[in-house]
């Protein structure tokens, strides 16, 4: 589709870029998260879609050109639903790829996904000041773990030619393995998570290994070009490797890997037409009377709880918030849904605790007759659910102390197609460089941080309007579909 003279990327263009670049070969995604879990309810089935940005964002690329996904099965009931080939087709209400799922043990599970992956490099990658811990025997595991998905990639693909996108910290080690095994195929891979400077990455002990098979890839993406730098900078420190500053390259053992950045992002067009239904205005009105908002002005904050979102930092302001200016005192409702994220690590349960802990504070100090400052609910809300708050709140705030991108803000956004609404986003986001219309501040500051949730509610209808107006222009142009197929584009540039 063409709006003037800019090209605006759909599910159309994409799938023409699949068809022209990929062609015949297989298209085939990895990830650890898998898009669609099958979970016991009683006797029935159900399918969810978990809280990830991975899936947000790879989702809508998948239906509308189809391929194969390769993910870790971890629904209870996924094993219920799979062919003998241990797969699926979805979504579930109109399948247009296949899920294949690999199946890991307990102590797979435990080592590479809780112990490596989420107690090691998670907070290698963020700057959230929590101390990551490596394990010998985790690594191990995680080692293991990445020769298994490498085996499912591998018999998918068969003796055909292929096109595999791996995705994230969970694979440092799958690209180099294929690679090695089907020099033919091509592998790229995109990193959702920050790049940290080399000088934080040097406390791995396994760095130099993660580094080589990260090189394993033809094409190595990360969110913005900051994270890419870094990356060159901890190879050029690291291992023996040649880069090459004009192309973006690392060039090692002749193999070539191209860095490029590629911020990700939504299916905006959906997520506004979701936000158009008349079933979501319904949706609000109900949700206004079970929580007893009124004519209150609302915030709306959205996460996976995790120590990196930022969340305590964000109560702290909203307490601040309330002691400088307490004519909100009754007015002003915070709703903050929480999906509950990696809770076997002590330092995620530790985070769950003090935010509750938070909340109950701040409620008892604050609290009237028929209202409370803070209403606190940890589940897991659908794409649907999630537009009917975000349409709702006079304020989101997105506070991460340190994210990759943060898709919350960029789907509050293409939610608001009344113009309304502000958005309050941490400078610390890789999105805070494509919507520099949210008032932007540091988490940490917490008397800025609270006088900006004043101004946010004071905002102009006017000035709103035009905020809104300028960063749906940049979600609406670099939507999702031109994400994937920037990626994609990409490819003719390899050798
Ligand atoms: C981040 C990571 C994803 C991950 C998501 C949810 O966005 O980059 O890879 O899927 O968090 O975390 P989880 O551990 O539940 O998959």
């Amino acid at each position: 589709m063409r709006l003037g003279l800019k090209m605006v990327w759909d599910k159309e263009s994409l799938k023409e870029v699949v068809r022209a670049k990929i062609g015949d070969r297989k298209f085939i995604v990895v990830s650890n998260r898998e898009p669609y879990l099958h979970v016991f309810q009683g006797d029935e089935i159900r399918c969810v879609t978990p809280p990830s940005g991975v899936v947000t964002a790879l989702d809508p690329v998948l239906r509308a050109c189809g391929g194969i996904w390769v993910a870790h099965g971890s629904g209870d009931a996924d094993k219920e639903v799979v062919d003998s080939n241990d797969r699926v087709q979805v979504p579930p209400e109109g399948p247009a790829y296949t899920l294949r799922r690999v199946w890991l043990t307990k102590e797979e599970e435990e080592a590479y996904y809780y112990g490596f992956s989420n107690e090691g490099l998670w907070p290698l990658c963020h700057i959230a000041f929590v101390r990551p811990i490596f394990n010998e025997a985790d690594w191990t595991v995680y080692r293991k773990v990445n020769e298994k998905f490498a085996e499912s990639v591998l018999r998918e693909i068969g003796d055909g030619a292929g096109f595999v996108f791996v995705q994230d910290y969970h694979f440092c080690l799958l690209s180099k393995i294929l690679k090695e095994k089907r020099p033919d195929i091509t592998v790229a891979q995109f990193w959702h998570i920050p790049w940290p400077n080399r000088e934080a990455f040097r406390v791995c002990p396994w760095g130099e290994e993660i580094l080589r098979g990260l090189l394993g890839n033809d094409l190595l993406c990360f969110q913005i070009r900051y994270h890419c730098q870094n990356f060159l900078d901890t190879i050029e420190r690291t291992i023996e490797a040649k880069i090459d500053y004009e192309r973006f390259s690392v060039i090692r053992e002749g193999k070539e890997t191209l860095v490029r950045p590629f911020p990700i992002s939504v299916d905006f067009e959906k997520i506004n037409q979701i936000a158009q239904d008349p079933g979501c205005d319904e949706e609000i009105k109900k949700i206004k009377r079970i929580l007893r908002l009124k004519n209150r002005l609302v915030g709306v904050g959205v996460d996976r709880i995790d120590y990196t979102k930022g969340i305590v930092e964000r109560f702290g302001a909203l307490d601040r918030f309330f002691e400088r200016y307490p004519e909100y005192l009754g007015h002003f409702t915070f709703i903050q849904l929480g999906a509950i994220s990696r809770i076997r690590i002590k330092s995620y349960k530790e985070w769950n605790d003090e935010i509750y802990h938070l909340m109950i504070d701040i409620n008892e100090k604050y609290h009237t007759r028929d209202w409370q400052p803070i209403i606190l609910q940890k589940s897991h809300f659908g794409p649907k659910d999630l537009i009917s708050y975000y349409r709702m709140a006079d304020v989101c705030i997105v506070s991460s102390l340190h994210d990759g991108m943060n898709l919350v803000a960029k789907e509050f956004v293409a939610s608001r197609f009344d113009n309304n609404g502000v958005l309050i986003l941490s400078r610390f986001t890789g999105s805070a460089r494509e919507l520099i219309d949210a008032l932007l501040i540091n988490p940490f500051a917490t008397d800025n941080f609270a006088d900006t949730i004043k101004q946010s509610l004071e905002m102009p209808a006017e000035e709103k309007a035009k905020r809104m107006e300028k960063m749906r222009e940049v979600i609406k142009e670099n939507n999702v579909y031109r994400w994937a197929g920037k990626i994609i584009g990409e490819l003719k540039k390899l050798a």
